[in-house]
């Protein structure tokens, strides 16, 4: 019998379906059990986001501070044969509770195993991604594939659509104008074919020899106009997190400025660096440094540096 340990966190739930979609595939199958384990942090967030408590996440998720988390119920007596670690995207950095869990006791889990990542987010992953990849090596555990989905609509409409979402909790709003917020119901249901795909790499042996199971550019595209974007914004994310830290931590009344700031640039920046960074691919695209880079890159965020079978 194997045993696949499938740890999450997910405030409505999106992250879940797309979860539970994936592994349906593991339920007909009597030689595997799937336990699925949400990770609980001690700070309850809260969904719809208060404005200041939104912003307010920004430099500790930025800076990889780990909240305090716990997995209730976990049974640490099994010796799992594949961990999935689901988790969302929070400024460019894995969200907070999944930080809190690699950087928690809770990291040893992974030690000497597989680890699939899933990530359900708008559509910037990139940079949490490599953040995330570094925290499994760090882990002792073994990257053995990655699998996404992104919010239906263009990068200009979720941009619009998982704002009002977050802060308001209103994901239908927009009939016929634009798409509804989060990842779209046929992109969960079309999950269960990487399920197949990545029970198919359990049973054959290509998880445990550290294969890859996944074609990268189907399970988890990478967009190449966007890689650069999001490594300048990161870095500006990386320097204002530091500021407003001076500030004190979490909560604290004096951060409130610098965060309005940091949402004043924010704005600024989506406005200005998303066009600067087209931009500069447009003069980079010629030089063969800044090629190898992202072909790099890509092949890392994709999962495709891992061996094929074969
Ligand atoms: C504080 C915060 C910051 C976010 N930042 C990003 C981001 O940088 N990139 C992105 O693609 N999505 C971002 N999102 C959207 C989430 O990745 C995710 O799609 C959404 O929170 C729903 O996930 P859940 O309900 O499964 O928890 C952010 C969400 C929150 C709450």
């Amino acid at each position: 019998m194997k045993n696949v340990l499938v740890l999450y966190y997910s405030q409505t739930g999106q992250l879940e379906r797309v979860l539970r979609s994936l592994m349906q595939p593991f339920e007909g199958d009597a030689g595997v059990r799937v336990h699925f384990q949400p990770i609980v942090p001690e700070r309850v967030y809260p969904f719809p986001w208060p404005v200041v408590t939104f912003f307010d996440q920004f430099p500790e998720c930025v800076q990889l501070v780990p909240p305090a988390v716990d997995l209730p119920g976990l049974d640490e007596s099994i010796d799992y044969d594949l961990i999935v670690l689901g988790y969302q995207t929070w400024y460019l950095s894995p969200s907070l509770p999944a930080t809190g869990l690699l950087k928690s006791r809770y990291a040893a889990l992974l030690r000497d195993k597989p680890v699939v990542t899933v990530i359900g987010c708008r559509n910037m992953w990139y940079r949490g991604q490599l953040a995330v990849r570094q925290l499994i090596d760090a882990a002792g555990g073994r990257f053995a594939g990655i699998f996404v989905r992104e919010d239906q609509g263009t990068r200009a409409e979720t941009f619009i659509t998982v704002t009002v979402w977050l802060l308001t909790g209103r994901r239908e709003t927009w009939k016929g104008v634009l798409s509804p917020a989060g990842v779209s119901d046929a992109a969960i249901a079309d999950s269960a074919r990487f399920g197949r795909q990545l029970l198919d790499g359990l049973h054959d042996g290509r998880i445990d020899r550290g294969q890859a199971v996944f074609d990268g550019a189907d399970s988890a595209p990478v967009d190449p106009h966007y890689v650069l974007t999001e490594e300048i914004g990161w870095r500006g994310f990386r320097l204002g997190a530091g500021i407003v830290r001076l500030a004190g931590g979490p909560g604290r009344w004096q951060r409130i400025p610098l965060l309005g700031l940091f949402a004043l640039c924010l704005g600024i920046g989506i406005v200005t660096i998303v066009p600067f960074g087209l931009v500069a691919l447009a003069v980079f695209k010629r030089s063969a440094r800044y090629q190898r880079w992202l072909d790099q890159q890509i092949r890392y965020l994709q999962g495709d540096d891992l061996p094929r079978a074969g």
